[in-house]
């Protein structure tokens, strides 16, 4: 056990630093409504978003629009983007959904993970996820990174290891965000998540370089083989800064009541949430950000290019909703979802759209194709957890803010860590060992990867940080 430590410390100091990133709070919601600019263009869309960002979004929010906004409710003023994936629902016994909370709005996460990384270019958008997925045939829980080839690494598998719903109990460890690829079960979360669960999405970030936008809204960007670090495909090797959501649902409010929680497009399993991203920095603001916001705290007022307004303000910055869908009640609506988006349980690929009543519209963009499932292992999940011995919670903030202190034991070992030409580790070799000194390190685990960043190791430590490039195929890897 202590082995491993030492050796996580020692490849933390042969790696440097961590990447930088920083977290944008959105505090505020500016609104909550059946619309997407990306998907139903100037119409009223299938299900119910939780919309975050400009006070410009509308049906048929562009990048112009949006940077016209009088307002946004997230904290820095340079930022007019929209940011919205499905709200989460608890369905009553009587049939009736209640939407469910969200605690401290959401957090988009901009981080700068692999080299050269630009911003997004104008009139970018994107979506990631897919609706319609109801199922997961890919390992669970999954494999080691180091293991990953083959199917492992195809889009569909990585688009779905994008996903995380992280069971929040401040009381204990917590668990590592993308841990999880599903939502749990009412009975799972009533037993568990305390501080109810966090709802997490990766975005793509490997650009094709040319299109802002595709037809689908996905193609022109794909994930890094790792989800959100490691290498892009061919034909997709612009580093864009990568995105991720994070929104915390209020479900243990829940916890005496009968029933289920479904997302908004009918979705009880978690396989189907996704998110929609539209740029909208201020021109040139963003890349002056991904350069110089580096400080690791991730914090925005670390950053010294950013205007930030108070939470209140924040609080304040809402959409107008279009008049045909004022009446619509998507706080508590009869019946069913809003919309009468019936529920699909799944495994197979929903259908897009299907209503539990009659009369209903039918579905105007036919539903993206279903990835081919290679494998089937039956849903099963360990905690993970990580050892930590004091860490200090907040209740609205992600795993990246916990600082934990833990102490790291040095031995002396010879350790070699055996790199590719990406600095990815591939083999480490150790030899005997003996505790030399022991000391504290910070450790702080950001969406999925441990970071540690320990205190200066012992002079001793130097002449066994033997860091040798070596190439050697390994699949999964590209050279
Ligand atoms: C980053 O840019 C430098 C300088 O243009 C180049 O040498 C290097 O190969 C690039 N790295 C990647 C991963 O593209
Ligand atoms: C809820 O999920 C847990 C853990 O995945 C599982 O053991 C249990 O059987 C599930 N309960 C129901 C009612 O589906
Ligand atoms: C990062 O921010 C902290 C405050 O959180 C500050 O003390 C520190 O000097 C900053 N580091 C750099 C390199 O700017």
């Amino acid at each position: 056990m202590r082995q491993n430590v030492a050796l996580v410390a020692c490849l933390a100091v042969l790696s440097g630093v961590a990447d930088a990133f920083w977290r944008l709070p959105c505090r505020g919601r500016s609104g909550v409504a059946r619309m997407d600019p990306l998907i139903a263009p100037g119409k009223p869309s299938d299900h119910v978003h939780a919309v975050h960002g400009s006070g410009g979004f509308a049906m048929s929010a562009t990048e112009a629009s949006l940077k016209k906004g009088s307002c946004t409710s997230c904290a820095v003023t340079q930022d007019k983007s929209a940011y919205w994936a499905p709200a989460l629902y608890f369905m009553h016994e009587n049939g009736d959904a209640e939407l469910v909370n969200e605690v401290g709005g959401m957090l988009a996460y901009y981080f700068l993970n692999g080299e050269n990384i630009t911003a997004f270019p104008e009139d970018f958008r994107m979506i990631a996820g897919d609706p319609f997925l109801r199922n997961f045939p890919w390992p669970v829980p999954d494999p080691p990174k180091s293991e990953w080839s083959g199917d492992q690494v195809s889009q569909p598998a990585l688009q779905q290891k994008a996903l995380g719903f992280n069971c929040l109990n401040y009381e204990i460890d917590p668990e590592p965000s993308l841990g999880r690829h599903f939502m749990p079960n009412k009975t799972f979360m009533d037993e568990h998540c305390t501080d109810g669960i966090r709802f997490e999405l990766m975005f793509p970030s490997c650009w094709n370089g040319r299109d802002v936008d595709s037809s689908d809204h996905r193609s022109h960007v794909t994930y890094p083989s790792l989800v959100m670090d490691g290498d892009c495909p061919e034909g997709f090797d612009n580093r864009l800064v990568s995105l991720f959501f994070e929104t915390i649902w209020d479900t243990y409010a829940f916890k005496d009541k009968q029933g289920e929680f479904v997302l908004a497009n009918g979705d009880p399993t978690g396989y189907g949430y996704h998110g929609d991203f539209i740029y909208g920095w201020e021109s040139g603001y963003l890349q002056s950000a991904v350069d110089q916001c580096t400080n690791l705290s991730g914090r925005v007022e670390d950053c010294p290019i950013f205007d930030l307004q108070s939470e209140d303000d924040q609080g304040k910055c809402t959409f107008p909703v279009p008049d045909e869908l004022k009446n619509e009640n998507v706080f508590n609506h009869k019946g069913g979802l809003p919309n009468n988006i019936a529920i699909q349980y799944g495994p197979a690929y929903a259908s897009p759209v299907k209503y539990t009543t009659p009369g209903h519209p039918a579905a105007t963009q036919p539903p993206p194709k279903p990835p081919k499932p290679a494998f089937t292992l039956g849903a099963s999940f360990n905690l993970g957890s990580l050892s930590s011995a004091t860490r200090t919670p907040t209740p609205t903030t992600s795993l990246v803010p916990d600082v934990i202190t833990e102490e790291v034991v040095y031995l002396d070992q010879e350790i070699l860590v055996y790199v590719d030409d990406k600095g990815t580790p591939l083999e480490t070799v150790t030899g005997s060992v003996e505790t030399i000194s022991t000391s504290t390190s910070t450790l702080t685990t950001m969406a999925s990867a441990v970071v540690t960043t320990p205190t200066i190791a012992p002079m001793k430590r130097d002449r066994h940080s033997h860091f040798h490039g070596r190439r050697r195929h390994r699949s999964g890897h590209t050279h």
